[in-house]
């Protein structure tokens, strides 16, 4: 795929990938380096400029608005900023998941169904704050908003898990949990996962096969132990411990308990 926006800005060219049902793969690259662009080609929010995009046999460019919208459903997506509505509870935030349109929501406000409140309680039980159902959003720490984000695309039950920087936001002693929590998901509900990450470590801690993303091109796809410190220098023009973190929290984070999460 290649996407061209406005005043001849290519952001991403000659694309090629294949990410198979159920893979987990982490995406790295520097900023601006075209990871944004492609999670919404991957979403269909955004038309490549040309090439194509095939989901299962679906050439995403011929469906239509109910089959787009039924192919958006089965994507769910996590970003930095977690896109919920900070002043509702934590229950109108997780049960969106399964709205999917905010008018229908607010219309609907406090008139949940006990099964529903049943859905969103279990969803955050999977992320773990089940006692949180019925704060208020605005009122929780960063890292346990992503968690409501996650809850929410849980209660979606997508295919596909699509996250963008989900944790760069979030104090980074919480970045390794809620990795390792995308990561049970996708292997405890057979998801496929694609998760772009400012840190390199963890992507080399969690992921299988990583991706380095450079000026709107694929640098590397590889499975994560033939990745060297040579592709990884390069991929950030020399720059690589920069964008990494510091080494306290890379040591922590290569000691956490890999086998839970494979
Ligand atoms: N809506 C847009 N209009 C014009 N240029 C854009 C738009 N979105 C992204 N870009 C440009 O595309 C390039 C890739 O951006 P992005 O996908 O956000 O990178 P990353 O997520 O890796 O930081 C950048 O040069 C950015 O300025
Ligand atoms: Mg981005």
């Amino acid at each position: 795929m290649r996407k061209v926006f406005a005043r001849d800005q290519v952001a991403l060219d000659r694309i090629v990938l294949t990410v198979c049902r159920g893979e987990r793969v982490a995406l790295i690259g520097p900023s601006g380096a075209g990871k944004t662009t492609l999670f919404r080609l991957l979403n269909c929010t955004l038309r490549p400029t040309s090439g194509k995009l095939w989901i299962d046999d679906e050439d995403v460019e011929s469906l239509n608005g109910k089959d787009l919208r039924r192919t958006r459903s089965r994507i769910g997506s996590v970003y930095q900023q977690h896109n919920l509505v900070p002043r509702l509870r934590v229950i109108h935030n997780v049960l969106a998941g399964q709205l999917g349109r905010w008018a229908t929501l607010q219309s609907l406000l406090s008139l949940f169904k006990p099964a529903d409140v049943e859905i969103a309680r279990q969803a955050l039980q999977q992320v773990g704050m089940p006692e949180k159902l019925l704060e208020r959003t605005d009122e929780l720490s960063g890292g346990q908003q992503q968690r409501v984000a996650i809850a929410r695309v849980l209660v979606q039950n997508p295919d596909v898990i699509l996250a963008d920087e989900p944790v760069s936001s979030v104090d980074p002693s919480l970045a390794s949990t809620i990795v390792r929590l995308l990561i049970e998901i996708s292997q405890n509900r057979h998801k496929t996962l694609i998760v772009s990450l400012h840190s390199v470590d963890l992507a080399l801690a969690y992921f299988p096969r990583v991706i380095g993303i450079k000026e709107g091109r694929v640098s590397f796809d590889l499975e994560t132990s033939k990745i060297t410190e040579g592709m990884l220098e390069d991929l950030y023009s020399g720059n690589f411990r920069d964008h990494s973190m510091t080494e306290a929290i890379s040591e922590r984070v290569q000691s956490v308990a890999y086998p839970s999460v494979g």
